[in-house]
């Protein structure tokens, strides 16, 4: 079977997280500081803060803004449920928008058909990897004052303009679970330009404490804590970290193998009707950490009949992005409608695309497309 996804990890991942358990140090320390060091200066951002996940990097998020209960949060429903799920955290409602067709994600445009007076955050996600486009965005919601969060779980790499995104983001967040580019097994980061932010990430995500217990034990002496207020254990471990900062240093080659890959399938798939494959954006370059597909009406087998030819040939393909609004989790929520999502939930699926995809892996799964396309 050819995977979906398969992580770039080898002997140096696994000797820094041996290193790291020999260490005797395993919770949260030295390896996390660095990892939030090289994260952030990788990404053009000032502060760095390591999570337990992308989804706790979302609640953070909004809970440092300060959104809670009556209050409502923009967000597309074309994403991992997360990103939805992270208004409801703190007690605010998700508002549905409408995601842009060539890229599937939020716009200015389609942002801007929900906000209320009630609007406290919006949330872009860099879809797949693909770059949102900020500028409108921000101009939008500069004007309202409403933040913009970036929900970034799966753009490590990807470019706004010549930037990475993530560059000038009040809040980006990014996900490090193993169907992303770089993975630590879990894991996820807050990224932030405001120093006062990132300080108070820190104390949230160790339970409102004064000092880190790594702080007190670097310490030496005897350091009582206090709990400054009420927090969260959203810590990554230092074995994740140690696994991260390998992965860190090998994100160029990833990027770089992704985007041939993905210039290959653009090649492949060039004559095969009915099918249109995700591509850059006029305004940035993704990563392709999802390569999807859409099939056209004019395609003869519905989505989900083209998955299971794919499995016959021994090809593990995946439903495309999911929607959150058709989700038992969502039922009854209102929103408006939101066309454009459901097209491409509907008649979308992703490909295999992973660091070690051959191109004769590649020619076998793009034969089964065209074979029933005519
Ligand atoms: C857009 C988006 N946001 C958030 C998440 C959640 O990330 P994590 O699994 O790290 O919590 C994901 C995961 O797939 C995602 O794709």
């Amino acid at each position: 079977m050819i995977p979906v996804m398969r992580p770039w990890l080898g002997e140096r991942e696994a000797a820094a997280a041996a290193q790291t358990v020999l260490s005797g140090w395993v919770a949260q320390g030295p390896k996390v500081a660095a990892f939030e060091q090289e994260f952030a200066r990788r990404v053009g951002a000032g502060h760095g803060v390591a999570l337990s996940s992308c989804t706790t990097a979302l609640h953070l998020s909004l809970y440092l803004l300060g959104v809670g209960r009556g209050d409502e949060v923009v967000v597309p429903s074309f994403s991992f449920i997360a990103t939805a799920n992270a208004a409801r955290y703190v007690g605010a409602v998700p508002v549905f928008a409408d995601v842009d067709p060539l890229t599937g994600n939020v716009s200015a445009g389609t942002v801007q058909e929900v906000l209320t007076e009630r609007t406290r955050a919006v949330i872009v996600v860099h879809q797949g990897g693909v770059p949102a486009d900020l500028d409108p965005l921000r101009a939008l919601c500069g004007s309202r004052g409403v933040p913009l969060v970036e929900d970034a779980a799966c753009a490590v790499g990807a470019r706004y303009g010549r930037a990475p995104v993530g560059t000038g983001a009040t809040l980006a967040t990014w996900s490090f679970h193993p169907r992303k580019l770089l993975t630590t097994g879990e894991g996820g980061m807050l990224t932030t330009d405001d120093a006062a932010v990132a300080v108070r990430a820190r104390r949230l995500r160790e339970h409102g404490m004064s000092v880190s217990a790594a702080d007190r034990h670097a310490g030496g002496r005897p350091v009582v804590e206090s709990y400054l207020e009420t927090g969260f254990n959203f810590r990554m471990t230092d074995v994740q970290a140690a696994i991260g900062l390998v992965q860190l240093d090998k994100l160029d080659e990833m990027i770089a193998r992704r985007r041939e890959l993905a210039a290959c399938y653009h090649e492949l798939l060039a004559d095969v009707p009915g099918v249109r494959a995700v591509r850059d954006p006029a305004w940035g370059t993704g990563n392709f950490q999802s390569f999807w597909v859409e099939l056209e009406a004019s395609y003869p087998l519905s989505r989900n009949e083209l998955l299971g030819v794919l499995a016959d040939a021994g090809v593990s393909a995946r439903a495309g992005i999911m929607a959150a609004h058709r989700q038992p989790a969502y039922a009854g929520h209102p929103h408006v409608p939101l066309p454009v999502t459901e097209r491409l939930t509907d008649r979308s699926l992703i490909l295999p695309l992973y660091h070690s995809l051959s191109s004769s892996e590649q020619r076998t799964i793009v034969e089964v497309l065209r074979a029933k396309a005519v």
